[in-house]
């Protein structure tokens, strides 16, 4: 449409300036009371029109690239017609396009759009765009039956009121989106908490049972593999909030080397073992062979591929069926999991990836988690120049996840030795005793070194434990051990610290020792300090017995090498 033929600018200013005040404070003193917003807009064209003396007023508000009629007086089916109108086209449109006042003298010889107008014989049209922050978000006018000249101080004074409904409209806006986050955020901590607190009520309660009785050794078993089970759920909660920590704060770090994304997705698959056979679940696994070797985090890796299987056996019923595959698409890499299970509606696949968010968050859900897997796998993949999708035919029907690495990073042709050593990032190795080994044990948490020492000493190791820095540096002028195991963060001086003093003295004595970090500080900052400092290793706690005995083992013999 062209612009309205009889549109022009408003005629003369009319009323008295302390009039016009009046006339503004009657229709906006509504404006603070505590009215719904709809309740509040209509209020207003009551009043607008009231004192304007016109007969209709009506307010719409844009919806992408259309006006919708949302409030109306004397054109109240405007509304209920649910009428859209383009920007930039009828007379609505182009005042909002325009963003200026707008009149129509006229309607019968302009061409104006919307047909309730002329069905209800409205003549002259003053119409006013609703500007929030230099942008329209909607349109304000008013109309006559009988033809009238309005004039530039009824536009202005319109205009006036169009300015406080837009605030009014924002500030709604804004206040429904801050009682939305801090809903989501009540939501979380209750989440949290509960799921924190979830894995502590098992390992409390086989404690005191454990103190109060003697349970015959199959019992026992069960009891510690139960604490133990919930130990690490609760250790994996813990990863997975500094995870996303590390991501909000643009931290997390890639370990880049050469990576089979097959031996990957099979270390996975064989953690997520269990509870898939505890639940009947079959896994299927198609990967292609000899797909490239690409440039990657390992654990990172797996890290995302556990995800996407956890939640393929969580979301699927028992007696379901998970299929992994893994082929080259072009310049792809491609994974995909797919799941026979509950699917995902339509309208949460836009959010399935975002921190946070479960279909179910409700108390009674059935399933726990923090929400967090899928933000973490999309994050991690993206690091890798990588993409992740979900699809869904929608609830009851399955859910397939699609990862796809750019070829182009992948190392075609790496030399078997370049490959990442398999046995080394995953497989947990066999116990392995420490017999005649020294070993130094410094923390200053009695409960850690009572434990340490206990499986230690149990693999055969001689022990001794001290709880500061000062404290060990004292002892290895009496007592040298193979392996010093130390924590980082100690009152006094820190484990740093100390291996940075024995490194410096460690000409005097003139012999090797093997150095491990045993520390709760698992960033990748804290990991580099610690070897900057001269430890061989960085072990994040917790760690179980087996694998603290694999790895002293293993520094014990470099060392002494
Ligand atoms: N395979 C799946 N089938 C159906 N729904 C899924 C599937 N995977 C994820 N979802 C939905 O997406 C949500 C987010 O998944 P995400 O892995 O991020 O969190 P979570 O599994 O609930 O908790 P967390 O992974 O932190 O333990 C889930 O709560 C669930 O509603
Ligand atoms: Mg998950």
């Amino acid at each position: 449409m062209t612009r309205p033929e009889s549109t022009r600018e408003p005629g003369p200013a009319s009323r008295r300036p302390e009039e016009a005040v009046r006339w503004l404070e009657a229709v906006t003193d509504t404006a603070l009371g505590r009215l719904s917003l709809e309740e509040l807009l209509s209020e207003l064209l009551v009043r607008v029109r009231s004192i304007l003396g016109v007969d209709t007023a009506a307010i719409l508000l844009r919806e992408g690239e259309e006006l919708v009629a949302r409030v109306a007086k004397g054109l109240e089916e405007e509304v209920e017609a649910g009428v859209r109108i383009p920007i930039g086209r009828g007379f609505a449109g182009l005042v909002a396009s325009e963003k200026r006042p707008i009149f129509i003298e006229d309607v019968d010889h302009s061409q104006v759009l919307n047909p309730i107008l002329r069905e209800k014989g409205v003549r002259s049209l003053l119409g006013v765009p609703l500007l929030f922050e230099g942008g329209v978000i909607g349109v304000l006018h008013v109309g006559t039956r009988r033809r009238r000249q309005f004039d530039r101080q009824d536009a202005q004074l319109l205009q006036v009121v169009a300015d406080r409904i837009a605030l009014g409209i924002e500030y709604e806006r804004l206040y429904r989106e801050a009682e939305e986050t801090s809903r989501l955020k009540d939501e979380f901590l209750a989440t949290i908490s509960h799921e924190l607190r979830t894995p502590l009520t098992p390992i409390l309660v086989w404690v005191s049972q454990l103190r109060q009785r003697t349970f015959d050794p199959a019992h026992a078993a069960r009891a510690l593999d139960a604490i133990e089970r919930s130990a690490r759920m609760q250790a994996r909660l813990v990863d997975d909030l500094l995870d996303v920590s590390r991501i909000i704060g643009g931290k997390l770090r890639l370990d880049l080397r050469p990576t089979e994304l097959a031996w990957v997705i099979e270390a996975a698959i064989e953690a997520v073992r269990p509870a898939a056979a505890a639940r009947d679940i079959r896994i299927e696994t198609k990967l292609e062979p000899r797909v490239d070797v690409i440039r990657g985090d390992p654990e990172r890796l797996q890290q995302v591929v556990w995800n996407l299987l956890s939640n393929a056996i969580k979301f699927t019923p028992e007696g379901g069926r998970v299929d992994v595959t893994l082929q080259r698409v072009d310049a792809h890499l491609e994974l995909t999991v797919s799941d026979t299970g509950r699917g995902v509606a339509p309208g949460f696949l836009p959010h399935l990836f975002e921190r946070f968010r479960q279909a179910d968050a409700s108390t009674t859900r059935a399933h726990g988690g923090l929400g967090l897997g899928l933000a973490i796998v999309r994050h991690i993949t993206e690091l890798h120049g990588g993409t992740v999708q979900a699809e869904s035919e929608g609830e009851g029907k399955g859910t397939t996840f699609r990862v796809r690495f750019p070829r182009g990073v992948a190392i075609r042709g790496a030399s078997e030795q370049e490959r990442a050593p398999r046995g080394e990032t995953f497989a947990r190795a066999a116990p392995a005793p420490l017999g005649g080994l020294r070993l130094l044990v410094v923390d200053d948490e009695p409960d850690t070194c009572d434990v340490l020492e206990a499986v230690l000493r149990g693999a055969g190791a001689e022990v001794r434990a001290c709880r500061s820095a000062a404290e060990a540096f004292a002892q290895l002028e009496i007592w040298w051990p193979d392996v010093l195991l130390c924590d980082i963060a100690m009152p006094g001086e820190d484990g740093y610290s100390l291996m940075r003093r024995i490194r410096a003295a460690q000409g005097r004595y003139g012999r090797a020792l093997g150095a491990v970090a045993l520390t709760a500080r698992t960033r990748a900052e804290d990991r580099e300090k610690a070897l900057s400092a001269g430890f061989q290793l960085h072990v994040p706690k917790p760690i179980d017995g087996d694998d603290l005995l694999a790895v002293l083992a293993r520094v014990a013999r470099v060392a002494a090498s």
